[in-house]
């Protein structure tokens, strides 16, 4: 587990999982690209995801919808009037900070809604601004975190999407009418959303265009919700545990009741321990019939189940399990980072999951300069690249090379040396052992196929 931010975005930069984007013309506010290890590291994270929560079950099917959806869908769904975030900027520095995540901190009170108590919060406390040290504040004043855009042939404000769980709801009658749903069924989705947070920051922690991996699952609202809800919170558990986390990095936080929305019953989020304390990693929530009745009464549209075994139509409710890409990819990256050996020993090595594993295996020729040893590493490489992602490395010497994998996090390396030429056989090297066995070529597919799970 990395101990600093630091040292994980270090190693990000250096082996190309992720970059501050736009960095040549200066970065632009805490956006990151992921680079060609990050890539596939995120996609093999929301196959995982997509294969566990649609594929690997019956009552659960996902849409794909678009990032721009109608304006009058974030009125129904309170985001317009109500998604806002209360800010205020130091009167020294121009530094603008949200008000309650300064007081939580200078007093661990937490006063998220009353703008009033916020800015008097903060002079009682003389709470000083982290950037200049002066205590002196602008008023605390809401923020509407939503990113406002135009589209021609539309009268007014268009919003780039804060959730992709609206997309959701207001398709639930099309994949009713579609597909053969019986409630309790669910609607996934994977996409982008977009927040204009006052401040974004801890690298893909908190970004302003991030991705969510969406599920709205409908149920009977008169059949007892709790167990179906634990049920759901433990297959999050186990999803972070299956990308490497240690079960002692992982909690349970229960939203209070007083503190809960009004649209929910009961939320509660999965924390992780970052190294800059415990922060959200996904969330849980009974939305009730909130969204669907609101969107029907918005929109005239009867958003209605009809279940024929007792002749009952019905609005169903909703549980919501909602996981955050970015930040399952952060942890997955903390989790997997490990520093070990000593001296010349020394390394860092990405120890995640095979699943997700970037690159699955590294083939190298023992010598650049040597032919015969190219041509076979290359026979090797094309045997196993259409069946697993691979990397070919002919650059500097063995060692180096595998230290190299080490950090990008590949579960096997594979050497062609001047034995192989005689005995058809190759070294494969274990990353988390190191351990280094001797297989024949004609072997390699069986054996990752066995140990590739
Ligand atoms: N539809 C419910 C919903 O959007 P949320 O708690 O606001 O709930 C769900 O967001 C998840 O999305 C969070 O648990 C987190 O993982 C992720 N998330 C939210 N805001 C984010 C941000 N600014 N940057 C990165 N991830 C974010």
């Amino acid at each position: 587990m990395a101990d600093s931010m630091e040292k994980l975005v270090a190693l990000c930069k250096r082996r190309g999982f992720a970059y501050l984007a736009s960095e040549i013309y200066g970065g632009l506010a805490n956006s990151y690209t992921y680079g060609p290890y990050g890539v596939e590291l995120k996609n093999n994270i929301k196959q995982l995801w997509w294969k566990t929560f649609v594929h690997n079950r019956v009552d659960m099917v996902g849409i794909d919808g678009p990032i721009l959806l109608h304006p009058k869908l974030w009125e129904a769904s309170g985001h317009v009037g109500g998604f806002n975030d209360a800010m205020v900027d130091c009167k020294n520095c121009k530094k603008r900070y949200r008000a309650d995540h300064l007081i939580e901190k200078a007093t661990g009170k937490d006063l998220e809604g009353n703008l009033e108590e916020m800015s008097a919060e903060l002079a009682k406390n003389e709470i000083k601004c982290p950037n200049c040290g002066k205590a002196d504040w602008t008023e605390a004043r809401f923020f509407n975190m939503m990113f406002k855009t135009e589209m021609n042939g539309l009268d007014g404000a268009i919003y780039l999407r804060p959730e992709t769980a609206g997309a959701i709801f207001i398709e639930f009658k099309n994949v009713l009418d579609t597909n053969r749903v019986k409630i309790p069924f669910g609607i996934a989705q994977i996409g982008k959303a977009f927040r204009n947070e006052i401040v974004a920051g801890n690298f893909i922690f908190r970004l302003r265009e991030f991705e969510q991996m969406e599920i709205e699952y409908f149920i009977d609202p008169e059949k007892a919700w709790e167990d179906i809800f634990e049920q759901w919170f433990n297959d999050q558990m186990s999803f972070f545990l299956k990308l490497g986390a240690k079960e002692e990095s992982l909690r349970r936080y229960e939203h209070p009741k007083e503190k809960l929305s009004h649209y929910s019953r009961k939320t509660v989020d999965v924390e992780f321990l970052y190294p800059f304390g415990w922060g959200e990693l996904c969330g849980l929530a009974n939305r009730g019939d909130f969204d669907l009745t609101q969107h029907s009464d918005a929109s005239g549209q009867k958003l209605e189940y009809f279940d024929a075994t007792n002749n009952r139509r019905f609005v169903p409710h909703v549980i919501e399990p909602s996981f955050g890409l970015d930040r399952a990819i952060l942890m997955t990256l903390l989790s997997a980072y490990t520093e070990e050996g000593e001296g010349e020993e020394q390394r860092v090595v990405m120890k995640f999951p095979k699943v997700v594993a970037p690159v699955k295996i590294a083939v190298f020729p023992l010598l650049r300069n040597k032919p015969e040893l190219i041509a076979k590493a290359e026979e090797v490489f094309k045997q196993l690249n259409t069946r697993w992602h691979c990397e070919f490395d002919d650059n500097g010497n063995i060692g180096k090379r595998y230290r190299r994998q080490d950090e990008i996090g590949t579960p096997y390396c594979v050497t062609v040396d001047f034995d192989s030429l005689e005995d058809d056989s190759v070294t494969v090297r274990d990353r988390d052992t190191m351990e280094q066995s001797r297989i024949p070529i004609s072997e390699l597919v069986n054996y990752f196929t066995n140990n590739l799970v």
